[in-house]
This record gives C-alpha cells, structure tokens and sequence, in this order.
C-alpha cells in the first residue's frame, strides 16, 4: 500500500539503496532535495532530520519558503519523495511552485509519481489549507510535464501560460487538491 511518510531513523535507513541509486545515476531535473538527502544520508541522520525539521518551521535566510519533504513508500519499499512549499515566493509562482518531486531511477515509469501526487494534494489540503496547487517544470522534461497534466486532467485545474525563461520554457499547471470529479 501506498504511504506518505515523515523521516525517521527506521525509514531512513529504507532508503540508503534508493539514494545511493540518485547518487549514481543523476539527471538534469533533481531536484534541490536530492542532493541535501544524499549529503545527510552517508552518516548523519540526525542532522537530516534537524534540518528537515527546521526547513519545515521557518523561512531559510536564503528567502526560500518553509517547506515539508515527505517520503513516498509502497509498503516497506522506498520509492521516492516530494518536497512541498508551504506557500510561493514571487520565484516559485514563476519556477518551482508548491511541490517537486523525485522518484528513485529503478521505480520510474510506473505511475508512482501520479499515485503520490494524489496524495500530497490531499496532505496540501489538509495540512495547509490549500484549495489548489502550482507545478511547474521545464518543458523538456516530458515525464514530469505528463505526470502534472495526467494528474491535472483527473482531478481538476489549468495550466497557465508557458513561460519563455533565459534557458528553458517552463511549464506551469494548477491542480485542485479536492478530485473535483469524485
Ligand atoms: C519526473 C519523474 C518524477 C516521473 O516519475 P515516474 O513515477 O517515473 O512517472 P510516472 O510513471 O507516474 O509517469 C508519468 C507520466 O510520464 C510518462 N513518462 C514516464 N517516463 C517518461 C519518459 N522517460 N519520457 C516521456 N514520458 C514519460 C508516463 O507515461 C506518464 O504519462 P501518462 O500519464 O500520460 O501515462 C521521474 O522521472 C524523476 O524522478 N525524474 C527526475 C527528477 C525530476 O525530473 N523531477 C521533476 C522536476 S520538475
């Protein structure tokens, strides 16, 4: 069954292999996340979970957003994870929005990115009151733009025009985090 999960100790160590999998096969989308995870996961869980911890609670003094990572597990499997901003900054309404994702290289291509995006929509809901959500990725990215569409077309939304940046076109979609279909 699929679940979102908080970090702990136990959970963590599920997902060595997983990240090690990032760690050797890295695309040009990772997001921010990935790289934060990798550094804490060689040999300091305790410091991963202080951070994300405190990521969570408070504005970086970079100026980014509170934000939450959650854990996407199927059953015990680790499968990969979402980093949700609890709000948007004038950058993240043009790139970034409210979540970005990543799943490990081996679980790709099977629709788990879809499955965990349901059930962050409803975490954004319940947990910041959110009626809707922005995605945003570079169009390039096909997986990631048909993963937001998909899900998009099933629940609800729109997509907002593209946006020509200095290096990319980024794409940009609404998605309600209540299946208006339902
Ligand atoms: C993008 C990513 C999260 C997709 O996760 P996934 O679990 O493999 O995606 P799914 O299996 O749910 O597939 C989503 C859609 O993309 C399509 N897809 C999957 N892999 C694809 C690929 N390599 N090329 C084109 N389309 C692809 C699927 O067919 C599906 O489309 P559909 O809904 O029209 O059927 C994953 O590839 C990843 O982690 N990439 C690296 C990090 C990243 O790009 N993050 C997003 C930053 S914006």
């Amino acid at each position: 069954m699929l679940k979102l999960l908080e970090p702990t100790k136990e959970n963590l160590q599920k997902m060595k292999a997983g990240l090690a999998e990032l760690k050797v096969s890295p695309t040009p989308y990772d997001i921010g996340q990935t790289e934060t995870l990798i550094k804490y996961m060689e040999n300091d869980f305790d410091g991963y979970l202080e951070d994300w911890q405190q990521k969570r609670e408070s504005q970086q003094p970079d100026g980014k957003v509170p934000s939450t990572t959650l854990f996407l597990f199927d059953d015990d499997k680790f499968i990969g994870f979402y980093n949700i901003r609890h709000y948007l900054n004038d950058f993240l309404k043009i790139r970034g929005g409210h979540i970005a994702y990543q799943i490990i290289p081996s679980e790709r291509g099977k629709g788990y990115v879809k499955q965990g995006l349901k059930l962050v929509l409803n975490w954004c809901h319940n947990q910041l009151g959110l009626d809707e959500v922005m995605l945003s990725c570079n169009a390039e990215n096909h997986a990631s733009d048909r993963a937001m569409t998909s899900v998009m077309n099933e629940v609800g939304g729109h997509r907002d025009p593209d946006l020509k940046l200095d290096s990319h076109i980024e794409r940009r979609v609404w998605i309600k985090t209540q299946n208006e279909r339902e």
